[in-house]
């Protein structure tokens, strides 16, 4: 095999179906040379979140047609791929297993190496993908099933300084969303509802914001906003769409507020481990949002420490990630899979770190 590595990734754990590939020669920045995702929203519209049976299905059914696209707009066939990487877990055991099944075809049909990959790794190792950010750094990793702050030594080796310890901020955007009867998934909604609303109307809680180290929680905010939607609608008999905004833009603030002291937090928690100040990293789905994006860089501003995040496309699930987390990890000389490689729901990157979390909308949680 060349030193250069390029590798099909397919992604399928929760509500999006992906397939990419990316190319790597040591020494040079890695190359996307394709990505498709196939989104699910209008799947799950009418039930007001992800339905893992008919997620598990469209990704059934729709796996082999984003493969046969990327390819196709990468100008390349399976027989030219180094390996097939696929997410092996954590996330809907469904549309996990449909994405390892499909991996396993391709790899038999075209006698290919196969390759598990962890999702949360593929979102953490994304500034290495995007910006080549020099190992160690320091991640928040924040998401629909999954918040946490992480030390990324190496691209299998991770410590956990903290997390949330009931929903994840993605979880709260979207039942915030559903409280207020905006669409799902309610990150993007309320982001754009929150644009003309007054953050200070609504006095909603920081929770954890005073207690030491960089734990966090989400679910208290956001039975603070149906609280407030609840007296609202018992005052006046309903909401206006100035209180809908108002509300969106106390909620997000308050996220805001959280993210950037518990991130303070973890930085000076990450430097009583290591003397050289890291480059602090944010990835997953709620990485997309453009206040949160701005209330980490200033922190990092602050604290003379360097931000990165990545294009919106890059955030949120794709499937590139998944492919440059197979290169990183065949780069390491770790063993390719083969068919005996499992769907797993739960598997924390962090293993030496005891579960925070149990089983939520997104799927089990690490
Ligand atoms: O990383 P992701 O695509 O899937 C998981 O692994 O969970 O994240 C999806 C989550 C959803 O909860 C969605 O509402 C949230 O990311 N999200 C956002 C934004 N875009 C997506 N949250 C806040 N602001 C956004 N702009
Ligand atoms: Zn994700």
């Amino acid at each position: 095999m060349s030193d250069t590595l390029t590798i099909l990734g397919l992604e399928s754990s929760c509500d999006d179906t992906a397939a990419a590939v990316v190319r790597h020669t040591p020494g040079q920045s890695p190359e996307i040379l394709t990505t498709v995702v196939a989104g699910q929203t209008e799947l799950h519209a009418a039930y007001g979140g992800v339905v893992p049976e008919i997620a598990a299905r469209a990704h059934a059914e729709k796996l082999d047609i984003c493969v046969e696209q990327a390819l196709e707009q990468a100008g390349v066939t399976l027989r030219d791929m180094d390996a097939i990487a696929v997410t092996a877990g954590p996330g809907l055991i469904g549309g996990v297993m449909s994405g390892v099944m499909c991996a396993k075809g391709l790899a038999v049909g075209a006698n290919r190496p196969l390759i598990g990959v962890n999702h949360l790794a593929g979102h953490a190792l994304t500034p290495r993908l995007v910006d080549t950010v020099a190992f160690p750094y320091l991640m928040l990793l924040v998401s629909g099933g999954h918040c946490q702050f992480l030390m990324v030594h190496a691209p299998d080796e991770f410590t956990r300084l903290g997390g949330t310890i009931d929903d994840a901020p993605g979880e709260a955007f979207d039942k915030t969303a559903r409280i207020l009867g905006l669409p799902q998934p309610g990150g993007p909604s309320v982001e754009a509802a929150a644009t003309s609303g007054d953050p200070r109307r609504f006095s909603l809680p920081r929770p954890l914001l005073n207690q030491e180290g960089c734990n966090m929680s989400f679910s208290g905010l956001k039975t603070a906003v149906l609280r407030a939607r609840d007296a609202l609608v018992a005052d006046q008999g309903g909401i206006t769409e100035q209180d809908r905004a108002d509300l969106c833009a106390g909620f997000q603030a308050a996220v805001c507020d959280v993210l950037a002291e518990k991130t303070r937090r973890a930085l000076a928690i990450y430097l009583t481990q290591k003397s050289a100040t890291p480059t602090i990293a944010v990835a997953g789905g709620v990485a997309a949002n453009q206040a949160i994006r701005g209330a980490l860089e200033t922190v990092c501003n602050a604290n003379g420490v360097a931000f990165t995040a990545p294009p919106l496309n890059l955030c949120t699930d794709n499937a590139a990630m998944i492919a440059w987390a197979g290169i990183e990890r065949i780069r390491t000389g770790a063993p390719y899979d083969d068919l005996t490689l499992m769907a797993r729901p739960r598997w924390p990157l962090d293993q030496s770190s005891p579960s925070m979390l149990g089983s939520g909308k997104k799927g089990a949680k690490a």
